[in-house]
C-alpha cells in the first residue's frame, strides 16, 4: 500500500447533466460516460492536486509517450445500487493493489491509496443518479494512467496522468459467446507484461480476435506461448472449466491476469463445497472431456463480463459444443456473487465497500 496523498480534491461541477438523454435500458457497453471525471497529474516526482471536473476531451502533446510507447495501464471495476439507494463497490482494494503492481511493471509511479479509493468514492458520490437500481444495472468504473511526458526517446516518461471515468453499463456480451483456442498467436510470455493490466495486452489481442470474429467467434482462449497446449485466459475474462463436478482454472502466473472476479468465484465456490483446482488444463484434456461427456461447462469470469457461459469452442478446425445444463455452476455462482454485490444477500467475506 502506498502513502496517502496530502491534497484535498478540488471539485468543479458541470453546469448541466446529460443523464436525461441516456437510454439506460439499451446501453451498449462502454459507450456513454457520466458528467464528471477525476484527473490528477504526476510531475516533478510528486502527485499534484487532484480535480473532479466535467467530462471533456483533453489536449495532449503529439509526442506524449503514451502515443508512441503505450505506457498506459487501467482497471475495471463496478458500482452497484441496493434497494435502499446505497451505492457499493466490490473489493476495491484488490484493484488498487493490482493497479499499482501494473504501474511498477510499466515503470510508472504508484498511485496513493486515497487518491485511488477516496477519489473514486467522491466521484461516484457525485454521480449517484447514474447508478441504477436492479440486478444487471451497474456503473462501470475505469481508473487509468497514461504517460503524458513529451519526447520520442524510448524511455519512461517523467509525467503521468491518473484519471477515473465512469460509464453506466449492463452486460458486456449481448449474445452467446463462442471461443477459438489459440494455436499460433500468443497473449503473453513469461517475463512479459501478461499479469499487468496494461493497455498493450489488449491491443495485442485485437488482430487475432478480429480474425476470430470474422469466423463467428467472440473471443480467443489463449494458450501458453511456449507450447500452445495449456489453456490460460480469454481476452476479456479468466476462464473456468467444469469437468464432472470439479471446477478448474489456470493458476495465476506471469502470463495471466489475477482477476478479482476469478479469485472471488474460487472462494465462493469452495464455500459452497464445490471442488476447485487451480491447475493448468490441457487443450487435449478439454477435447477429450467434451468427447466423453465429462466436460459440463466452460465459463468466463471478469468484472465487465461477470460470469459468462461459453457455448462452444473451436480447436484445430473442429467445433465442440457445450451441453445445456439444468444445474449450471456458472448460473449458480453468478447468482450468489451478484446477490452479494447488490446487497441482496449477506456478505460473509466482507467484499463490499460503501460509497
Ligand atoms: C474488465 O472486465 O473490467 C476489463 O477490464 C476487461 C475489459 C476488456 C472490458
Amino acid at each position: 500500500m502506498n502513502p496517502n496523498t496530502t491534497h484535498a480534491i478540488e471539485v468543479l461541477k458541470a453546469d448541466s447533466s446529460k443523464i436525461s438523454s441516456v437510454d439506460f435500458e439499451n446501453l451498449v457497453f462502454g459507450n456513454i460516460f457520466t458528467d464528471h471525471m477525476l484527473s490528477c497529474d504526476f510531475r516533478n516526482g510528486a502527485w499534484e492536486k487532484p480535480i473532479i471536473k466535467p467530462y471533456e476531451p483533453m489536449l495532449l502533446d503529439p509526442s506524449a509517450k503514451v502515443f508512441h510507447y503505450g505506457q498506459a495501464i487501467f482497471e475495471g471495476m463496478k458500482a452497484y445500487k441496493d434497494d435502499n439507494d446505497e451505492v457499493w463497490l466490490f473489493r476495491p482494494e484488490q484493484n488498487l493493489e493490482r493497479f499499482n503492481k501494473s504501474a511498477v511493471r510499466l515503470a510508472m509511479p504508484e498511485v496513493p491509496d486515497d487518491l485511488f479509493l477516496e477519489g473514486m468514492k467522491q466521484l461516484i458520490d457525485l454521480e449517484r443518479d447514474w447508478v441504477k437500481k436492479g440486478k444487471g444495472n451497474t456503473l462501470y468504473i475505469r481508473p487509468f494512467m497514461i504517460a503524458i511526458g513529451t519526447g520520442v526517446v524510448a524511455a519512461p516518461s517523467t509525467q503521468y496522468r491518473f484519471m477515473i471515468i465512469l460509464s453506466p453499463a449492463k452486460s458486456y456480451y449481448s449474445g452467446e459467446v463462442k471461443v477459438i483456442i489459440a494455436e499460433h498467436f500468443s497473449r503473453a510470455a513469461n517475463g512479459g507484461i501478461g499479469a499487468a493490466k496494461a493497455a498493450g495486452n489488449y491491443s495485442a489481442q485485437f488482430y487475432p480476435t478480429k480474425l476470430a470474429n470474422e469466423k463467428g467467434f467472440q473471443q480467443i482462449i489463449w494458450t501458453d506461448d511456449a507450447t500452445h497446449t495449456k489453456l490460460e485466459e480469454a481476452g476479456t475474462m479468466n476462464v473456468f472449466f467444469r469437468i464432472n463436478d470439479t471446477l478448474y482454472t489456470a493458476p495465476t502466473s506471469e502470463r495471466i491476469l489475477d482477476g478479482v472476479t476469478r479469485k472471488s468465484l474460487i472462494q465462493l465456490a469452495r464455500s459452497l463445497d464445490i471442488k476447485v483446482e487451480e491447475r493448468s488444463v490441457l487443450v487435449t484434456e478439454l477435447v477429450d472431456a467434451q468427447k466423453d461427456g465429462s466436460l459440463k461447462e466452460v465459463f468466463g469470469a471478469g468484472t465487465a463480463a461477470v460470469v459468462n457461459p461459453i457455448v462452444g469452442f473451436s480447436y484445430a478446425d473442429m467445433y465442440y459444443e457445450l451441453p445445456k445444463l439444468e444445474n449450471s455452476f456458472a448460473a449458480m455462482l453468478k447468482e450468489k456473487l451478484t446477490d452479494i454485490q447488490y446487497k441482496i444477500d449477506s456478505d460473509p467475506f466482507g467484499w463490499t465497500v460503501k460509497v
